[in-house]
């Protein structure tokens, strides 16, 4: 067979290609996933849930702990069985573990043929197109711009009621223990025009929240574009507008009073009482923070690099309390840290103690490759002992998560209906500002709706509401 003629057997028929996306780890990812859907839908793809009938096979990947690469490298395995039996499926790696592994990826994973970094699904079509005559082909060029401006994100499995609105990318704040500085490169933040245009344009396709995505929201700060860390550097007369993450909030606010809006993640260090203010002043911004803490040691958030201690953490709460006294709260937890000792988990026992966070997200230490932790500190605690503290305080924020709730009986809500209740086909699930899963019964009800509700009982993990 000629060259060429052997390039266009393996190419799918232009009509009709079809692309299977899994999207692993963080918000951001699935986030991500929904803008390669938008760059590949103008290279004629359209995307499917079936990955038996895909011409393109991509798995968005999450390189924050061991395991969740584990859970990767398990899931490209299956499909051996699926290139088998279509030899000309193109598979491709997105996202962390595409930025951490870079073409060693191929090298290891022979099944793979593309490998794409988080800046680079631009390129996509170019590089899906380099393997139709046999090539493996590697993009891991990390941006110093938001390199997704003005792509309008294909949304995937939504209810069509929230939606991801990513405003930067990248963190420049380097916790030890932390792989995204490697894999998602430095802060920089998106034009709030488009951000904008792109909540707009929900708004017109009917959606009722949003969240606004960044590794470190907070920290979002738009001088005209570039690198967060070359801000200084420019000549103050040199730049036109500046807008930070208060003013961001205001703007969409203000121009959207209709949408909900939510954002993730806070890093607490670049968390600002202006923030706060906004988030008091705007019905439409829910009372609600993700704030990480990691630990209630200084001595263990010293060594993580975290930029605050304890006390000043504490102290930030009690602010969050003073401008938004309903707020609700959650972290995000890691036991077993280098250097931890029974007094440290102590005091993150005691720190949980004061907060009483509505939720938090808990891990145990895996240390990640080339991170500061890895080269300097050692991963000294058992994984026994990690796993025995880690257990200790998901006990604990279950009893917290269940007290709070409880706390919630008798009180009145509003809440967003996003989708029928897991568990009873009769009843809808939504969430109030806090956060927190609402279980209503159906009756003169819609998906999408914003209803009032009175709290009449609970779990640990669930209010059940009446409207009224
Ligand atoms: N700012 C980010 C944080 C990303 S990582 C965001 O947008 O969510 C999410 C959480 O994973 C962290 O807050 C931390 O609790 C946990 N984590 C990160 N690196 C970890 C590691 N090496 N081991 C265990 N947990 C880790
Ligand atoms: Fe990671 Fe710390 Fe940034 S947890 S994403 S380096 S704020």
């Amino acid at each position: 067979m000629l060259l060429e003629e052997k390039i266009k057997s393996k190419k799918p028929t232009e009509s009709g290609k079809k692309v299977y996306i899994q999207s692993y780890g963080c918000q951001m990812n699935f986030a991500d996933s929904e803008v390669v859907a938008s760059i590949l839908k103008k290279d004629g793809y359209t995307t499917t849930t079936k990955h038996s009938e895909a011409d393109l096979i991509l798995i968005n990947t999450c390189s924050i702990r061991e395991k969740a690469e584990q859970t990767v490298r398990k899931r490209v395995k299956d499909f051996k069985k699926t290139k088998k039996q279509n030899k000309d499926v193109v598979i491709g790696i997105l996202g962390c573990m595409a930025e951490r592994l870079k073409a060693k990826f191929i090298e290891e994973e022979k099944l793979v043929d593309i490998v794409v970094g988080p800046d680079a699904y631009r390129k996509l079509p170019e590089l899906i197109q380099e393997t139709f005559d046999g090539r493996k082909a590697v993009n891991v060029i990390l941006s110093q711009e938001e390199t997704y401006d003005n792509i309008e994100p294909v949304r995937l499995n939504s209810n069509g009621v929230n939606a991801f609105v990513s405003i930067m990318r990248g963190c420049d704040n380097m916790c030890s223990f932390c792989i995204v500085p490697f894999t998602r490169g430095r802060e920089r933040s998106r034009n709030p025009q488009s951000i904008l245009k792109e909540v707009k344009n929900l708004k017109k396709l009917g959606y009722k929240e949003v969240t606004l995505l960044g590794q470190n929201v907070d920290s979002y700060l738009w001088f005209g574009g570039g690198p967060k860390k070359d801000f200084l550097k420019i000549p103050l007369a040199k730049i036109k507008e500046k807008i930070n993450f208060a003013e961001l909030l205001e703007l969409i606010a203000t121009k959207n009073p209709e949408i909900r809006i939510r954002f993730s993640t806070s890093n607490p260090q670049d968390m600002k009482d202006h923030v706060l203010k906004t988030i008091s002043k705007y019905k439409n911004i829910c009372n609600y923070i993700h704030l990480p803490v990691q630990s209630g040691s200084s001595k263990i958030l010293r060594l993580m690099n975290r930029g605050h201690t304890r006390e000043w953490y504490l102290d930030l709460i009690k602010r969050v309390k003073k401008h938004i006294p309903d707020c609700g709260l959650s972290s995000d937890f890691i036991t077993g840290f280098c250097g931890e000792e029974e007094e440290d988990h102590a005091l993150t026992l005691s720190l949980m103690e004061i907060v009483k966070y509505n939720f938090s997200y808990m891990f145990y230490y895996s240390e990640r490759p080339n991170t500061f932790a890895q080269r300097k500190l050692i991963d000294n605690v058992s994984e026994e002992i990690k796993k025995r503290r880690l257990q200790e305080i998901i006990n604990l924020q279950q009893k917290h998560s269940l007290l709070k709730n409880q706390e919630s009986i008798d009180k009145r809500y509003e809440i967003l209906i996003e989708g029928v209740s897991k568990k009873s086909n009769e009843k809808f699930f939504g969430r109030n500002e806090q956060n927190t899963v609402v279980v209503v019964n159906k009756k003169n009800t819609n998906i999408g709706d914003f209803i009032n509700v009175k709290i009449k009982d609970c779990t640990s993990a669930t209010l059940i509401g009446e409207k009224i």
